[in-house]
């Protein structure tokens, strides 16, 4: 084996998405992430929004509970999910940034321009035992930000990376492979996700300073052809081939 591994996050929102259209109880959110689980996920992440759109409250103690791998919490910074990590204690708590109209989380959180309001609810994620981490853009200012507010971990935001193609999205992607490095050197944990598919996900898993990928619609949506196992799988032996591991 070379190349160090690439812990995967399997987000399975969308499966709650589908639970819903109907208001009954299956699709499973709990059984998605047991199954996640066995195929080699390493986290599971859930985002409790305030419409609760997809996850819901009942089932955060469940994938808190029920399965044996860590959870990260993506969550607002309002006082009502700060209450509901200190009830629950996630692993993890991931802050978004979020705005009701938006289909999906747009852009990074301003660490930099809101350092005064999140200080305080970084402070009660920590102290209430939960690995905190900022979905932020690549972005000099919000690193530094990030880590002068105490966070250990940083999401940087691949979403415009996936949106973008050739030039573009190379000139993205460097951006990002930068502000991996910056952050490290800073004493960030790198995370990256949002928008990887099979096809775009080698060029980010090859970032060497990246610890973890986030990775939810597409695995979820892929899960219709191929079975949420098969699909978990294929996406880490990508992430593996990416990093010169051998399978
Ligand atoms: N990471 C964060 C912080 C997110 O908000 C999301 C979307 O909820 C994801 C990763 C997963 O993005 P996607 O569903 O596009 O894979």
């Amino acid at each position: 084996m070379t190349g160090t591994a690439l812990r995967l996050g399997v987000n399975i929102d969308h499966v709650a998405t589908i639970r819903n259209a109907r208001g009954g109880d299956y699709p499973s959110p709990l059984r998605a992430a047991q199954i996640a689980a066995k195929a080699g996920a390493d986290g599971i992440t859930a985002h409790l929004r305030e419409d609760r759109r997809h996850i819901k409250d009942a089932d955060i103690p469940l994938l808190r509970n029920e399965v044996k791998l860590p959870l990260n919490f993506e969550m607002a910074a309002t006082a009502e999910m700060v209450a509901i990590a200190a009830e629950h204690k996630p692993h993890a708590a991931c802050i978004v940034p979020e705005k009701r109209e938006e289909v999906t989380t747009e852009g990074g959180l301003d660490a930099a321009g809101q350092h005064n309001r999140l200080s305080p609810i970084v402070r009660e994620l920590v102290n209430a035992g939960c690995r905190v981490s900022l979905f932020i853009e690549a972005d000099s200012a919000q690193l530094k930000a990030a880590a002068s507010l105490g966070a250990p971990v940083v999401e940087l935001h691949a979403g415009r990376y996936c949106e973008l193609e050739g030039a573009a999205q190379q000139a993205e992607l460097e951006r990002i492979t930068a502000a991996a490095r910056e952050g490290a050197a800073l004493g960030l944990e790198i995370h990256i996700g949002h928008g990887l598919t099979f096809e775009n996900v080698k060029p980010i898993a090859a970032i060497a300073e990246a610890k973890e990928l986030n990775i939810g619609h597409f695995l979820i949506a892929e899960a219709i052809f191929l079975g949420l196992g098969p699909a978990v799988q294929e996406m880490r032996r990508l992430m593996n081939e990416a990093r010169g591991i051998s399978q």
